[in-house]
């Protein structure tokens, strides 16, 4: 492809994405085209498809971004397609999405499609359906583990601990993520990070938060039970604690965003020798630092390792239960204001890897913190939220 007609293409795809409602008239093109080749596809879709058009859109963009460093948009579209096993997608599959998006973006653009727009689109499309048809074909691990639900306690009125036997060992790092279906909500699939490390005997423990309006965190706090059986797939996410920089650890999470890190101090809690972590757990009451006593059981036991747990009120609101939430005998006491001012208020952190788990904006906003408190951006992980 030459350089005027990526010119040309990117151009136009940046149209799309502008104009408003763009992106969302053009996916629904697309699937428009996709079911019309084969009805039947319509059945890996779950019933609402209104998150899509924004995350397809993304991946377009990323592939368009990246087409100069070539083998990385193709490394990006076989690890989609992998991903897509989980939906029951198969390899044949893509030569019919590619054809779906050349037409769509027809139907887009209606009598302004030229010949030129024609021929960029198809060499575009193609390099999607084929690296996608090659990532699909290549991968013969399992798309997804089935996993039974042996224990589910509610314990915050708006909080889970779900813990699983899987059929078999899933492998993921400590500090992964995972997409997870539930049986009350087929083919919705959603992330959720392990709490502790992975075991031989596939035992698996998730925090879910019930977000109000949500389709799938609602099903899994009110309507889980034991027996249920869970799909779960291939881990993603590299949150971790690198050994090799010679560098202290600082970890931040809130609410449930304390997986992730949970799962590698249990694991790190396993070794003989680990670099000193800090380990800052925030929530907005008293009673929202659900899992602090054993994080502060585990601080004792492990000289490495300090517990620092912060709160933005002093006391729990009427209709928390009322000791909800008191500190463990020995620990230090709460620390109180916003997580980020907190956190900083002890410096920069400059000298550590430094990790943050939460909430999209609980992650910008201590991000925000420690890069004005002078923390180098490169230092700081978190994941893609
Ligand atoms: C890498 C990663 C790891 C995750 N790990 C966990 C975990 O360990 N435990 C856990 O409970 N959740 C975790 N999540 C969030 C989880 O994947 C779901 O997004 C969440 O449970 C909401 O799903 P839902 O189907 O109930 O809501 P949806 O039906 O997907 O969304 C309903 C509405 O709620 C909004 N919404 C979605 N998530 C949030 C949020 N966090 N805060 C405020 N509004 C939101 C959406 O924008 C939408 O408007 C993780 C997400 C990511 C990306
Ligand atoms: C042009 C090729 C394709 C691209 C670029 C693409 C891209 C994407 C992306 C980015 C997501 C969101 C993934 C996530 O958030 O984790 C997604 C979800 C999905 N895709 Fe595709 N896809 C393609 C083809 C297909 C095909 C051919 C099928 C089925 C026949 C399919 C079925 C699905 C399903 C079922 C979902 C999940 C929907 C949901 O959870 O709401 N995709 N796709």
């Amino acid at each position: 492809m030459d350089a005027r007609s990526l010119a040309l293409v990117r151009a136009d795809f940046r149209g799309v994405s502008e104009t408003p409602g763009g992106a969302e008239r053009l996916i629904s093109a697309f699937y428009g085209h996709l079911f019309a080749q084969d009805p039947r596809l319509r059945e890996l879709f779950p019933p609402a498809m209104d998150m899509q058009a924004k995350r397809i859109t993304t991946a377009v963009q990323f592939v368009l971004d990246h087409l100069e460093d070539f083998e990385r948009a193709q490394r990006f579209l076989e690890q989609l397609a992998r991903d897509h096993r989980k939906y029951g997608v198969e390899a044949d599959h893509y030569d019919m999405a590619g054809r779906a998006l050349l037409a769509a973006l027809r139907t887009f653009h209606g009598n302004r499609w030229t010949r030129e727009l024609d021929d960029g689109w198809r060499d575009i499309t193609l390099l999607i359906s084929a690296s996608m048809a090659i990532g699909a074909n290549e991968d013969t691990s399992q798309p997804y583990w089935d996993a039974t639900v042996v224990g589910h306690r509610r314990v915050l009125d708006d909080l889970a601990i779900v813990r699983l036997q899987a059929d078999g060992p899933i492998p993921f790092k400590a500090g992964q993520y995972v997409p997870v279906a539930v049986p009350q909500r087929p083919n919705m699939w959603r992330y959720f990070s392990p709490a502790i490390p992975a075991n031989p005997y596939g035992e698996i423990e998730f925090h879910v938060r019930r977000i109000s309006g949500g389709w799938v965190s609602p099903a899994i706090v009110n309507d889980t039970k034991v027996g249920d059986r869970w799909k779960i797939a291939g881990p993603l996410g590299g949150l971790h604690v690198d050994r090799e920089s010679g560098r202290d650890v600082l970890m931040i999470g809130s609410g449930t965003g304390i997986a992730p890190l949970r799962a590698q101090l249990i694991e790190m809690s396993q070794r003989g020798i680990n670099p000193r972590v800090h380990f800052f757990i925030g929530g907005r009451y008293p009673g929202d630092l659900y899992d602090v006593d054993n994080m502060w059981q585990l601080s004792q036991s492990n000289p490495w390792l300090t517990v620092v747990p912060v709160c933005e009120e002093h006391t729990n609101p009427w209709w928390y239960p009322q000791d909800s939430g008191q500190t463990p005998m020995g620990m230090p006491r709460r620390l109180v204001g916003n997580l980020g001012a907190v956190v900083t208020s002890f410096g920069a952190w400059s000298d550590r890897q430094i990790q943050i788990a939460g909430s999209p904006s609980m992650i910008a906003n201590t991000r925000y913190a420690l890069q004005r408190a002078g923390t180098p951006s490169e230092i700081i992980a978190a994941d893609p939220v």
